[in-house]
This record gives structure tokens, sequence and C-alpha cells, in this order.
């Protein structure tokens, strides 16, 4: 019998009794979703998983995005797996081993934006290297009603560039991971397909609000980011190996931690659940 255990105050449940080698039948998918909607992060401890296994607990709640908008970083064999770790991959040095260094959602500046994401934890830090979430219900319920009405019509521009280190990858990867994610509006506010609930979707990697310049949009956006990124608004993931963490991109953000020495081993494999199709190109 599945059982969750609240990990804080604002989001994340702990699930028990789930063995990743195994395929989930349809009652615990069920609870897990409910779940899952409820508290937008689940953690699964003590995993023993492979690729295969990664995949096939994913697939149980929706198609994989093959990461064809970043696809330098695929695992070799494994499309629908991204790689992030430290260490060289793919028999050269790894372009992943700064992903997530900004609070964002996954894929907010593509056409599809993610879904959830499955991250496992294959080696974490010798020390550090949490990730951070939080909940963007709870931050869009605590602003006040005149706030909320001001953000319920407004439009997000997504920009990968202002992925934070972006630019410290390799320079004709990163032009053509441009050219592939061109600057692109999504409501800064969402409606949850699953459960109704409306968060609120901003992040560090909006550069403005359609319609707005980026003077007028900056002081909103740096309120809303701290808003959205109070103590008391995260929960923060220490990393075990055999950890697995999956988080609703459309009621949080993260970020990825640089706190540990990024010469030694931290080692992540990424499946992507696809979204619905959103936004509109800005131009
Ligand atoms: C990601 C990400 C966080 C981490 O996989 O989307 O932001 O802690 N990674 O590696
Ligand atoms: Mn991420």
């Amino acid at each position: 019998m599945i059982k969750a255990k609240p990990l804080s105050y604002a989001l994340g449940a702990e699930l028990t009794s789930i063995d990743m080698r195994e395929a989930l039948g349809e009652q615990d998918i069920q609870l897990i979703q409910e779940t899952w909607h409820d508290q937008h992060v689940i953690v699964l401890r003590n995993q023993d998983a492979n690729p295969e296994d990664i995949l096939r607990f994913a697939r149980s709640f929706g198609s994989l995005d093959n990461h064809e908008a970043t696809p330098f970083y695929r695992m070799e064999g494994y499309p629908h797996l991204m790689e992030i770790t430290t260490q060289p991959f793919n028999g050269r040095p790894s372009e992943t081993r700064n992903v997530g260094r900004n609070w964002h959602s996954d894929y907010s500046y593509t056409g599809r934006p993610a879904a959830a994401s499955v991250l496992y934890c294959v080696k974490p830090a010798p020390i550090g290297g949490d990730t951070m979430f939080c909940n963007m219900v709870r931050a869009y319920e605590t602003l006040t009603d005149k706030m909320r009405r001001i953000v319920d019509d407004l439009y997000s521009v997504y920009d990968i560039s202002l992925t934070k280190g972006f630019y410290e990858r390799d320079a004709s990867e990163v032009a053509e991971t441009k050219r592939l994610n061109p600057p692109i509006a999504h409501p800064s506010v969402r409606v949850h397909p699953g459960s109704g609930k409306k968060a609120l979707y901003v992040s560090e990697r909006v550069s403005h609000f359609h319609g707005m310049t980026s003077e007028e949009s900056r002081p909103i956006i740096d309120f809303l980011c701290s808003h959205a990124t109070k103590h008391e608004n995260v929960y923060r993931h220490q990393w075990r190996a055999g950890d697995l963490v999956c988080w609703d991109n459309r009621t949080t953000m993260h970020v990825a931690l640089t706190d540990f020495d990024q010469s030694e081993v931290r080692h992540m494999l990424r499946a992507t659940i696809i979204g619905e199709e959103s936004g509109f190109l800005v131009g």
C-alpha cells in the first residue's frame, strides 16, 4: 500500500512502498497522480533503477519528450533521457554540468512546455548540490486580488539565453539551441489541466511581458520571482543515490544549487513528460 508523507510546509511528499523495477498498477498510478496534484513534487527513495525502469515509470504518467529542443544532452541510445552530469559523457566534456542554475520551469522556452520532469540520482555530489522547488499555486493564491487581476492578463516571454551559464556552453551548440528555441510568450497564469488549479507561470528566464518594455516588466518579474521563492514556499531536496524526484512543471519552479565541488561527480538522469501546446512566437 503506497503511503504519502509530507516533506515541507508548502509542497512535496515522499511516497513509500514503490519499487521502480516493477510496472505500476492502475490504482497506484491514480494514487500517485492525486498526490502529485496536491503536493506538486513527489519523492521516491532507495530505488535501484536502470534507464528502462526510469522510462517505464515516467511513461505511466504521459508521453515522453525526446528532447529535440536541447538535442545535445541526450543519453546515448536513450533520446528520452537527458544526462545531467559534471563528468564527460558521450566522449566529451559535459554541457549539462551547469543545468538549472536559476529558478525555472522545464522547457518553458518551447511551444510544448514540460508537464512534468522525473529526475533520478545516480550519484549525488559528495556534499551539497541540493535542488529547491517552489509552489506556484500558492505563489498565485498569496497575491492580493488586485495583483492577481494584473498577472491574469500578462504573457511571459521566455528566452532560453537567460538560462544561467548558457554562454559557458559550446558556442556552436549555443547557437543551434537558440535557433531551435526562439523567444516565446506563454500566459503568466496557467490552469492545470488535471487539478484545475491556477498557477503563476513566470521565472528567472522571462525577459519581459508581451506588449510591455523590459523596463516596465523587470520590477514585476523580480517581485513575482522573489514572492514565489520565499522560504516558506520552498522544499529543498538533499539528494541520495537512488532518489527519484518528480515535479510538476505547471505548478512549480526549481533551481539546482551550486554549493558543491563541481570537479566531483554529480550524475542524474532526467525524463520529461510532454505538456500541452502553448504560446506564440514573439520574433
Ligand atoms: C533539470 C534541472 C536540477 C538538478 O533536470 O531540469 O533543472 O538538480 N536539474 O540537476
Ligand atoms: Mn530544470
